[in-house]
C-alpha cells in the first residue's frame, strides 16, 4: 500500500505547513524575552539554534492538534514555542562531543561549533527554562490551572521519564545490545515523548483534554515511534543536504536503530504500521483533523 499523499492533499499540506510555520517563526523571533539576556553572547548563541531553522514540527503539531478540536490556536502559540525551545535545547546537547559529537545541525555548524561547548550547555540550560518561563505567563484564553497542569505535563516529557530518559538509554546503548522492546521503549522516550506532549498539549489547550486525550495521547505516541525510525533511516539513506545534518552517524558511534535491529525494509514496515495506528486514533474527528492526517503521512514519507 502506498502511503503517499494523494497530490491535493500534499499541497493542502504544503499549505498548511507554510502558513503555521510562519506563525512559528513570527512567535519565536518576536518572544519578549530576547532583551532580558545578562549576556550578549549566550542570546546570540539561543537565537542562532532556534531561529530561522528546522522543521518546527512540535509547534505545529500543538496547533494542529488544538485544530483539530475545532480551536483558534493563535492564542496557543507562546506554548507552541515553548515546545520548540525545549526540542532545540535538546539537539545542541544532543551534538555535543560528550553526546553524539555532531558539526551540523540545520545546515548550519552546530552549536558548540559555532560559539564554544561551555556557551552551547548553557545556550541549551537557558532555552530550556526559558520554556517553562514561556508556559507560567498568563494567556487569556487559557484557565492558569489547565497552564499549571500543562507545565508538569512538559517537565515529565522532557525529563528523566521522557526525552533526558530516553537520551541516557541512547548513550548505553553504544555500549551494549539491546533488545527490540528495548529500543522501542528508547525511542518513546528520547522523541516519543515530547512530540506527544505537543498534541495532547493541543488538544487540552483546546479544551479536549477529557473527552479526546486518550485518542491524542495514541496519536503523538505512533507518529513520535514513526519519527525517529524515519530518523534512523534518513541517516543511513537520506541527504545530508535536504537533512541539514551528516548521515551515517548512527552507524560510526554503533547506535541502537531500527534499520541496525531489523533491516531497512522491516524498518519501514514498522514506521507504517504506527502511521496507521495514528490514523485510526483520529476516526472519531472530523475533517478538522485532516492537517493531522496528512502530517502523519509526511512524517513517513518526508526525506528533511
Ligand atoms: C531531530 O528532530 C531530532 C530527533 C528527535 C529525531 P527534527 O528532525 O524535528 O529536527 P528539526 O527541528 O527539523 O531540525
Ligand atoms: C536525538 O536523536 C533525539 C533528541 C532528543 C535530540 P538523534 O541523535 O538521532 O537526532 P539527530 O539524528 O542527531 O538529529
Ligand atoms: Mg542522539
Ligand atoms: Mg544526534
Ligand atoms: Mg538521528
Amino acid at each position: 500500500m502506498s502511503m503517499a499523499l494523494s497530490e491535493e492533499n500534499s499541497l493542502a499540506l504544503q499549505d498548511y505547513l507554510a502558513t503555521r510555520r510562519e506563525w512559528v517563526e513570527r512567535a519565536l523571533a518576536e518572544l519578549p524575552v530576547w532583551q532580558q539576556g545578562a549576556s550578549d553572547r549566550l542570546v546570540e548563541a539561543m537565537r542562532y539554534s532556534l531561529l530561522d531553522g528546522g522543521k518546527r514540527l512540535r509547534p505545529i503539531l500543538l496547533l494542529a492538534s488544538a485544530e483539530a478540536l475545532g480551536a483558534n490556536a493563535q492564542p496557543f502559540l507562546p506554548f507552541a514555542c515553548a515546545l520548540e525551545c525545549i526540542h532545540t535545547y535538546s539537539l545542541i546537547h544532543d551534538d555535543l562531543p560528550a553526546m553524539d559529537d555532531d558539526a551540523l545541525r540545520r545546515g548550519r555548524a552546530t552549536c558548540h561549533k559555532q560559539f564554544d561547548e561551555a556557551t552551547a550547555i548553557l545556550a541549551g540550560d537557558a532555552l530550556l527554562t526559558l520554556a517553562f518561563e514561556l508556559v507560567a505567563q498568563p494567556v487569556a484564553e487559557v484557565d492558569p490551572a489547565v497552564s499549571l497542569q500543562l507545565i508538569a505535563l512538559l517537565a515529565r516529557a522532557a525529563g528523566m521519564a521522557g526525552m533526558v530518559g530516553g537520551q541516557m538509554l541512547d548513550m548505553v546503548s553504544e555500549k551494549q545490545e539491546i533488545s527490540l522492546s528495548q529500543l522501542r521503549k528508547l525511542h518513546a522516550c528520547k522523541t516519543g515523548a515530547l512530540i506527544q506532549a505537543s498534541c495532547i498539549t493541543g488538544a487540552w489547550l483546546a479544551g479536549g483534554a477529557m473527552v479526546f486525550r486518550d485518542r491524542f495521547a495514541e496519536y503523538g505516541s505512533a507518529i513520535g515511534l514513526a519519527f525517529q525510525i524515519t530518523d534512523d533511516i534518513l541517516d543511513e539513506t537520506g541527504d545530508s543536504r535536504l537533512l541539514g545534518k551528516a548521515t551515517g552517524q548512527d552507524q560510526q558511534s554503533s547506535k541502537a536503530t531500527y534499520p541496525r535491529l531489523m533491516g531497512l525494509p522491516q524498518a519501514r514496515r514498522e514506521a507504517e504500521i504506527q502511521i496507521e495506528r495514528a490514523e485510526e486514533s483520529l476516526s472519531g474527528l472530523g475533517t478538522a483533523a485532516d492537517p493531522l492526517r496528512w502530517l502523519a503521512r509526511y512524517i513517513l514519507t518526508r526525506n528533511q
